[in-house]
């Protein structure tokens, strides 16, 4: 796939640490304008814009999609997320702490943006030298065949912090189609990363392993074999995010190899897409709804 040819205009939301923020300078490196998104700037970038921001909830997540002027932006980035706390945590508006930081913040913030027209409207006043549509890239885990606790993404039935870890994996598959489909004026993609030592590793191992061996074992190990998000995104990002060829791939699930991952088998069976979507967007809605 081609490198990136000319300047690109970029918001990474999430871009303060690990991936979004390797990304981002490897972006800017090439000559991009980029701006991150997040609670903490970093202090190693200050070549990139910052707007302070937490994203827990979805009042918030959509005002700021509201604030941001997206309409010089080339690209939005999702890369933001945590794993999920051994004992389940709710947000003010009742949800699902990992759901509400990892996923249902990316549908909330994407509210805000689409609800622009005209002149303000996503992309819309990019430089004309721009070939291709406002695009949307989704940080995520596809390509792992992860189900979803239907009927219950919320997790107030039973909560098992992997189980939740997976539930956002599976919405945000299910973003990237959704966000298409509900503007064909952008091209939405998703992005697995594989295991990139940005310390999220280690704490996806504790939800499995536990504390004391995914610290002990697992963290010394990551250090010595998985790549780093600098070197991720220098070979694996950079070829692929502003590359012409994307164009037509509007949807596509990119694995780190750059080839494209086939559609989850969870998703495509028994309206699993469609009770998914229905369930996400209910839980988005009491979000906003909520008193607090
Ligand atoms: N690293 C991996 O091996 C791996 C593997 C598979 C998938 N992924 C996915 O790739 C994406 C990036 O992962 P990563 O390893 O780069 O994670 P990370 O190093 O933990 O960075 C997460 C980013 O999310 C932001 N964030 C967290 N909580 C937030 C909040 N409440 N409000 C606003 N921003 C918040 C953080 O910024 P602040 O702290 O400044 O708010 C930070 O910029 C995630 O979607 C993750 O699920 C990663």
């Amino acid at each position: 796939m081609s490198a990136i040819t000319q300047v690109r205009n970029y918001l990474i939301v999430g871009g303060t640490a690990g991936i979004g923020k390797a990304v981002g300078q490897a972006l800017v490196k090439q000559g991009s304008v980029v701006t991150i998104l997040g609670r903490t700037q970093p202090k190693d970038f200050p070549e990139a814009t910052f707007i302070k921001g937490d994203l827990t909830l979805a009042r918030d997540a959509k005002a700021l999609g509201v604030s941001v002027d997206a309409s010089k932006l080339d690209t939005i980035v999702f890369t933001n997320g945590i794993t999920g706390p051994a004992q389940r945590q709710v947000t003010a508006e009742g949800i699902e702490l990992d759901l509400a930081v990892s996923a249902l913040s990316r549908y909330a913030f994407m509210d805000g943006v689409l609800s622009k027209t005209g002149n303000q409207r996503f992309g819309a006043q990019r430089s004309p030298e721009s070939a291709f549509k406002p695009r949307v890239f989704v940080w995520g885990f596809p390509g792992e065949n992860m189900t979803a606790t239907v009927g219950d993404l919320n997790a107030e039935k039973k909560y098992y912090a992997a189980d939740s870890h997976h539930n956002t994996v599976v919405v945000n598959e299910v973003l990237v189609t959704y966000l298409a489909e509900r503007d064909a004026g952008i091209n939405v993609y998703g992005v697995k990363p594989g295991l990139i030592n940005t310390g999220l590793p280690t704490k996806y191992a504790a939800m499995y392993l536990g504390s004391t061996v995914a610290h002990s074992i697992v963290g010394p190990l990551v250090n010595l074999f998985i790549p780093s998000p600098e070197s991720y995104a220098e070979n694996s990002v950079l070829p692929i995010i502003a590359s012409p060829e994307l164009e037509n791939q509007n949807k596509a699930l990119f694995a780190p190899s750059k080839a494209i991952i086939p559609s989850n088998p969870f998703l495509v069976k028994d309206g699993n897409y469609q009770k998914v979507l229905d369930e996400t967007l209910a839980l988005l809605k009491r979000a906003y709804d909520a008193k607090i």
